[in-house]
């Protein structure tokens, strides 16, 4: 009877650590497929900003896709409880990949991962999303990352570089007020 005992144990401590492998992994696999973004009012301002450019024709302004194209094509109501029990990477890979077969286009091409964790943010917050919010969070969206803007300037250029400019408005007037204090100041 005793030889079995560290058998047992052996097996023991191999089922635990395989329960152990079972319950981790798949935890560890949402917790990375969860939105790396933060809601704040910037990444909100991009994703719409890329909502209105990208998305609207087809899903409408308020996502519910009741617009004429909306309907012609059956686009998904963005705002409905189906759409958003989703998780976040479901939502990343029909944006990412489209939907085959449907007039959902595919925009990992075209867009950075960066900017579709930003449309997704704002996914989330289209539902309850008011009037007034929408116009805070339209001029919330830096200068030179409004879309009609970057395709009137250069249409190659477009859509590339929103993180980076959204520097411009903020730097120089900092910079420069650093500079003149420094120059101010006597030197020792
Ligand atoms: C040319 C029209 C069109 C455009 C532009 C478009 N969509 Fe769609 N979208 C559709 C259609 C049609 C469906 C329904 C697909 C189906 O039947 O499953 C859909 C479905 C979806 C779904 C649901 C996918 C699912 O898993 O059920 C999401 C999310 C979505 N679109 C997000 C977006 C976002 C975000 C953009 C812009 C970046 C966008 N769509 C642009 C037409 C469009």
């Amino acid at each position: 009877m005793y030889c079995n005992k560290p058998r047992l144990l052996k097996l023991a401590v191999a089922g635990v650590f395989l329960l152990t492998i079972a319950y981790v992994k798949p935890r560890a696999q949402t917790a990375q497929t969860k939105n790396p973004l933060q809601p704040t009012e910037i990444n909100l301002a991009l994703g719409l900003d890329h909502f209105d450019a990208h998305c609207a024709s087809c899903h409408g302004r308020d996502g519910k896709a009741a617009t004429e194209k909306g309907r012609a094509v059956r686009a998904t109501d963005l705002t409905s409880e189906k759409l958003q029990a989703k998780s976040d990477a479901e939502l990343f890979r029909a944006i990412s990949r489209g939907v085959r077969g449907t007039a959902m286009p595919a925009f990992a091409k075209t867009h950075k991962p960066t900017e579709i964790w930003q449309i997704i943010l704002f996914l989330r917050k289209l539902p309850t999303l008011t009037p007034d919010e929408r116009v805070k969070l339209e001029s919330a969206v830096p200068e030179g990352a409004r879309h009609k803007r970057c395709r009137r300037l250069s249409k190659r250029k477009s859509q590339r570089n929103p993180s980076t400019s959204t520097k411009p408005p903020v730097s120089p007037p900092g910079r420069s007020t650093i500079t003149l204090s420094r120059l101010r100041r006597p030197v020792r």
